[in-house]
């Protein structure tokens, strides 16, 4: 049996908008063979059929874009640890498995690059599927095609995720963004990323903090996050550093020391996780 493993991850990391991600050690695995039609089990109702599944949908995508005769699969879902609609990339945990089901079943065909490629054009923005694909934290970008650069980070750091009990679309979260911003608003995210990148990569905790300052999307985002004000502040008196993941909702905080406790918060998840550095991959069982 082959299984395909994909991970949860968090995009933006504050200043770093649809540029930074980290990875995380939280994963989904879906099984696979190929059968004579297209076949989903163990599926959420809503994700049970093959129109409405965007597993399937990314490998049939992937199968256009390189323009092979499509070979139809049986998909089971095996363990799923990455929640949907919270900002931890599930919908990027989707498309990775799907474009990598569809390499594996063309005989591993594809560079990571490739499939990175193909990933990201799919998700339209970059900051969840690059540290996905290459585990870590990462960087990437769009000029001719999508690159990614790949940082260490500091083992001293903790990454705390608080899940929201609530769900918030990416779609409605980028509708409240501005189309356009000042230019000291520019300069000053551009500032406040490469401070974020030096501080995790060399443990320097006050760093972090004095460059968790994004103009460009946590002010619009905030509100839409019910205790997300109160997170930031709790953070900032222990010494921590919190981001909306991704679109959010769920809140990563930074920090030296474990202060999960610090955060009481109804009917919040709370997970401790540690960064997986290898990525998603295809294995036998
Ligand atoms: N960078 C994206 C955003 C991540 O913040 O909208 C969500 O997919």
């Amino acid at each position: 049996m082959k299984i395909v493993r994909t991970f949860a991850t968090s995009a933006n990391i504050g200043p770093g908008f649809d540029t930074l991600g980290i990875c995380y050690d939280v994963y989904n695995e879906y099984s696979f063979e190929i059968s004579k039609s297209f076949c989903l089990e163990k599926f959420k109702k809503e994700f049970s059929c093959p129109d409405s599944n965007l597993i399937i949908d990314s490998y049939k995508k992937t199968f256009e874009f390189l323009n092979k005769e499509l070979i139809k699969i049986t998909l089971k879902e095996e363990v799923q640890n990455i929640p949907e609609c919270r900002g931890m990339g599930s919908s990027a945990s989707c498309i990775v498995a799907g474009v990598l089901i569809a390499n594996e079943v063309l005989g591993n065909i594809l560079s990571k690059d490739e499939i990175f490629n193909i990933a990201a054009s799919l998700e339209g923005h970059p900051d969840n599927v690059a540290p996905l694909i290459f585990g870590g934290f990462t960087s990437s970008y769009k000029s001719d095609k999508f690159y990614t650069n790949k940082f260490s980070v500091n083992s001293d750091y903790k990454f705390l995720l608080l899940i929201s009990p609530f769900k918030l679309s990416t779609k409605k979260a980028r509708e409240v963004l501005p189309k356009q911003v000042d230019i000291h608003v520019a300069t000053s995210n551009i500032a406040n990323t490469i401070s974020t990148i030096y501080a995790l990569q060399n443990g320097d905790i006050d760093q972090l903090i004095r460059a968790n300052n994004d103009l460009l999307h946590e002010p619009y985002r905030l509100s839409l996050i019910e205790n997300a004000d109160i997170i930031k502040k709790i953070a900032k008196e222990n010494n921590a550093s919190a981001y909306i993941s991704g679109a959010g909702p769920t809140m990563l905080v930074i920090s030296k020391c474990d202060i999960s406790d610090k955060f009481i918060l109804e009917n919040w998840g709370k997970v401790l996780v540690n960064i997986n550095n290898e990525g998603a991959f295809v294995y036998e069982k």
